[in-house]
């Protein structure tokens, strides 16, 4: 999906440049055929699981309906990512209410549009009885359960380890689940975990799940029916073009262990995933323009994107490729530092990369963007956020414009006085 033709860098059939003289840099664009391969592919890994999107991954309304068109659910993370799922059309009986700090209103929010939650604690269990109650209804709940697995990933986006501030701790969720069955408007009728993010080995999967397994296990004897089995996301993406598991490789290494232990369960529960990276990373690449090119301790290529619109290498120290967008042709023979515009040293994107000759006006493409990427940016620096773009084809189209100076005030007021 992302090629070139005379030197220039294409998405499906279109030119970045064709982009870029009309809508300007910075600006993430994205292919849809490489979205829905990502989508098949799953689907075709796992034909009988519930497949739920992890919005926080990228919430762009398009892209968005483009994956609920294909019967995924989505897992939220707060009112606006169930505002946004619900509007993009994702099915509400597999919406996954997630959150490790609900206020009451995102819970009645929760209630009202009948989705599942997964609980991550006791305050929190109790809350939504009471809020249920209150309305009238019954929720259907999983807990998160904190299973203490390494997912030998980076320590920021490792969330199932026994110190990570979410779910609760494996041993005390047998009781968790007991309290439940005993409280009014709440249906204990799943188990959940996510272990972590960007994991690149299958066995800290496989560990995860059977340590869900062993609970399901203990509190259906309490009289849980299990209609769910979720174990997160996290499956990672070739970020450095070394390798990475496949959906497939994936399928393989969870779906026989999953198989056998599900046959120790007198219920039949669905095995449900939730994949954000693995669903949008690859689809996107980040176009920035060139500034300036100098020469000092290091050989810097200062572009127009900073950590503004891609946090990823100053948080996490993540590796994305880049390449010289407008000379893919041309042979690398210099070592570049690619730094953005905002005034912090860390806002470094790429260290020491070797490239064709840069100069000022080139345009430096970041690969593997679509996760993680527009959703975490900011306007630090008054700067506002850039545009995004969808490709099908030889067609394109803007679904996101870039912001205005308006859109740094947008919200703000000035207190009568100082007018
Ligand atoms: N489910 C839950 C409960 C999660 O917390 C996450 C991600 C996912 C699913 C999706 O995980 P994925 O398949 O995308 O790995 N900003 C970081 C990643 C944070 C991940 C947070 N949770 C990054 O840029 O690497």
């Amino acid at each position: 999906m992302f090629s070139q033709k005379e030197g220039i860098l294409t998405v499906e059939n279109v030119p970045v440049t064709e982009i870029v003289s009309e809508v300007g840099t910075p600006v993430y664009i994205t292919s849809k055929a490489q979205l829905e391969s990502n989508i098949r592919a799953y689907r075709e890994a796992f034909p009988n699981a519930g497949i739920l999107y992890a919005v926080k991954a990228n919430n762009n309304i398009a892209l968005m309906k483009i994956i609920s068109a294909q019967g995924f659910g989505a897992d939220v993370f707060s009112d606006g990512e169930l505002y946004l799922a619900l509007l993009a059309g994702f099915r509400r009986d597999k919406i996954l209410y997630n959150g490790n700090s609900k206020s009451i209103r995102e819970i009645e929010m929760g209630i009202e549009t009948g989705v599942k939650f997964s609980v991550d604690s006791i305050d929190e269990l109790r809350l939504i009885s009471e809020a249920a109650v209150e309305s009238g209804e019954e929720v259907e709940i999983a807990f998160r359960v904190n299973p203490d697995v390494d997912p030998k990933t980076h320590p920021k986006i490792a969330t199932g380890l026994r110190e990570s501030k979410f779910g609760i701790p494996h041993g005390l969720a047998a009781d968790a689940y007991k309290l439940a069955l005993k409280l009014d408007g709440v249906v204990p009728a799943g188990i959940h975990c996510h272990i972590g993010s960007q994991i690149l080995s299958l066995s800290p999967f496989v560990h995860a799940l059977n340590k869900v397994m062993d609970i399901a296990v203990e509190i259906e004897k309490e009289g849980v029916e299990l209609e769910f089995v979720d174990l997160g996301g996290g499956l990672g993406i070739d970020y450095e073009g070394k390798g990475a598991p496949t959906p497939s490789d994936f399928a393989e290494a969870i779906l026989p262990e999953f198989e056998k232990r599900r046959a120790e369960l007198k219920s039949d529960p669905q095995l449900w995933l939730e994949p954000g990276r693995s669903i949008v990373g690859n689809t996107t690449v980040l176009i920035t323009r060139v500034n300036a090119v100098k020469k000092g301790f290091k050989h810097f290529v200062a572009v127009d994107a900073g950590f503004n619109l891609l946090i990823r290498p100053a948080m996490y120290n993540a590796f994305h490729r880049v390449a010289v967008a407008n000379k893919m042709e041309n042979r690398a023979e210099e070592t570049y530092t690619i730094v953005g515009p905002i005034c912090e040293s860390g806002d470094v994107l790429a260290r020491d990369r070797k490239l064709p000759k840069v100069e000022m006006g080139d345009l430096i493409a970041i690969f593997d963007t679509g996760a993680y990427g527009f959703v975490m940016s900011s306007q630090y620096n008054g700067r506002p956020r850039c545009a995004e773009v969808l490709v099908s084809g030889d067609r394109w189209w803007v679904i996101r414009e870039r912001e205005s100076y308006g859109d740094l005030i947008a919200k703000q007021k000035i207190p009568e006085w100082l007018l």
